[in-house]
């Protein structure tokens, strides 16, 4: 089975906690063990959002900002590829090619962004559909997609699960404009129902949840299973 997970970085790094990130290192390690071929996409969080910040204020353009970004994740792959050792390829990969190349040599592909004007999301979303992954895992710190921020807004729903295109529709009004709430942003959510790529996206806090969902479709966030998408065979 092949899997794509995007692990965000304020789950990854909220702060800089070793043990944090040899946990997420053996939940993959896990689904190495289980004969699973995984690609690990991994955010930037707080660390690239006050990085943004400080250069925003010293002026640098959006491009600018978003090229700072990409360096953050980057700088979080590599963290993750520390703790994964000898089973990751050596360095993040900056394009689809080279992450495809690592997972055919049998190496966890780890990478971060790849080009400024989009966010991790949606290079999970293009990691997946290039590789032809049978499943695409969001972890993030929300248990899924809701009808709005669970922050926020106490009514807020959680949806158990969506189509591609139920999910493209609910998640373009959460992204326009600033401090945009999408657990998923809308060019992954174009991207997923475009490919029909069948996509779990949960609370990665504790890391363990991401063998049990990508093993055994056992989990509590949200499934989105796209128009003509099939389970993995694995659960069935
Ligand atoms: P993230 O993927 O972590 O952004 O990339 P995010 O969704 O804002 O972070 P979370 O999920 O809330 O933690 C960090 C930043 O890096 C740039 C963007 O500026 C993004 O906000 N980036 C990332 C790119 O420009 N291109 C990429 O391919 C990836």
């Amino acid at each position: 089975m092949r899997v794509v997970i995007s692990i965000g970085g304020s789950v990854l790094a909220p702060d800089l906690d070793a043990d944090r990130v040899a946990g997420h290192a053996a939940a993959v390690e896990r689904l190495v063990e289980a004969d699973c071929e995984v690609g690990a996409v991994v955010g930037g969080g707080g660390v690239a959002r006050d990085y943004i910040g400080a250069a925003r204020r010293l002026g640098a353009n959006e491009v600018q900002l978003d090229q700072i970004g990409i360096d953050v994740t980057r700088i979080n792959a590599r963290l993750l590829i520390a703790a994964l050792g000898d089973r990751a390829a050596p360095a993040p990969a900056h394009e689809y090619e080279g992450a495809g190349e690592a997972l055919r040599r049998g190496d966890v592909a780890v990478m971060g962004g790849v080009m400024p004007g989009q966010t991790t999301d949606a290079v999970a979303a293009a990691l997946a559909e290039y590789v032809d992954a049978d499943l695409l895992v969001y972890a993030t710190s929300v248990d899924g997609v809701f009808s709005a921020d669970p922050d926020a807004d106490p009514d807020a729903e959680q949806h158990a699960r969506l189509t591609g295109t139920e999910l493209v529709d609910l998640v373009a009004p959460m992204s326009r404009g600033a401090g945009a709430s999408a657990p998923v942003d809308l060019l992954a959510a174009k991207l997923i129902e475009r490919s029909k790529m069948r996509t779990v996206v949960l609370d990665g806090t504790d890391p363990e949840r991401i063998p049990s969902a990508v093993l055994h479709g056992d989990h509590s966030g949200t499934d989105v299973v796209p128009e003509g998408s099939r389970d993995p065979e694995r659960w069935a």
